[in-house]
């Protein structure tokens, strides 16, 4: 059986360090999910259509042993509902750490079986999130090197930068 591997997140939007993530994933599993969450702490920008269907314009054609879905409610069911036992989380700095360990523990609390394996994000994108991209578009700043281009073009759009 091939080993799944679920990288979840809420992707809002996805940006060039989660493409980096993904890519390097699909080059060591044989399958990768990602999983677009509705269930987030986040208020989103994007709706959940928009946030999947930028997920998966963004790795269009870089990856075909990647899936994307949404997902609604627990994490650990639905990564038991692939019959997949490893959940995948980018680390970027120091200050993630606390954070992901935290989730790590709990998701490993509610599922035994289930590890969390972590992946170090490329230099390049050390620094980049998902808020720094909307605040710096939103200010019209210039993203174009920071996201896939589908997701430059949506902010555009919503930021009327065209
Ligand atoms: N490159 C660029 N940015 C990255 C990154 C990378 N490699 N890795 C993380 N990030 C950034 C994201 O851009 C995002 O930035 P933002 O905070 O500015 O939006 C931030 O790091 C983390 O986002 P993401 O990786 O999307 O994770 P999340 O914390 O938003 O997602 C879920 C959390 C969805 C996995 C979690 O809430 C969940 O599992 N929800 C389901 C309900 C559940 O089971 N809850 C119990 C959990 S114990």
């Amino acid at each position: 059986m091939k080993t799944v591997a679920i990288y979840p997140g809420t992707f809002d939007p996805i940006t060039n360090g989660h493409v980096d993530l993904i890519k390097r994933a699909a080059f060591i599993y044989p399958k990768v999910i990602v999983l677009v969450a509705a269930d987030t702490r986040k208020e989103c920008m994007f709706s959940m259509e928009e946030r999947v269907r930028m997920v998966r314009e963004g790795i269009h054609d870089l990856c075909p042993n990647v899936q994307v879905e949404p997902f609604q409610g627990l994490l650990v069911e639905i990564v038991k509902k692939h019959g997949a036992k490893i959940i995948l989380r980018g680390l970027r700095a120091v200050s993630d750490f606390e954070y992901e360990s935290q989730m790590a523990l709990m998701n490993r609390r509610l599922e035994k079986g289930i590890e969390t394996f972590f992946m170090i994000s490329s230099e390049e994108y050390a620094y980049l999130s998902s808020s720094f991209v909307k605040e710096i578009a939103s200010l019209g700043g210039e993203v174009r090197t920071l996201v896939p281009s589908g997701v430059d073009k949506e902010l555009r759009k919503r930021f009327t930068l065209a």
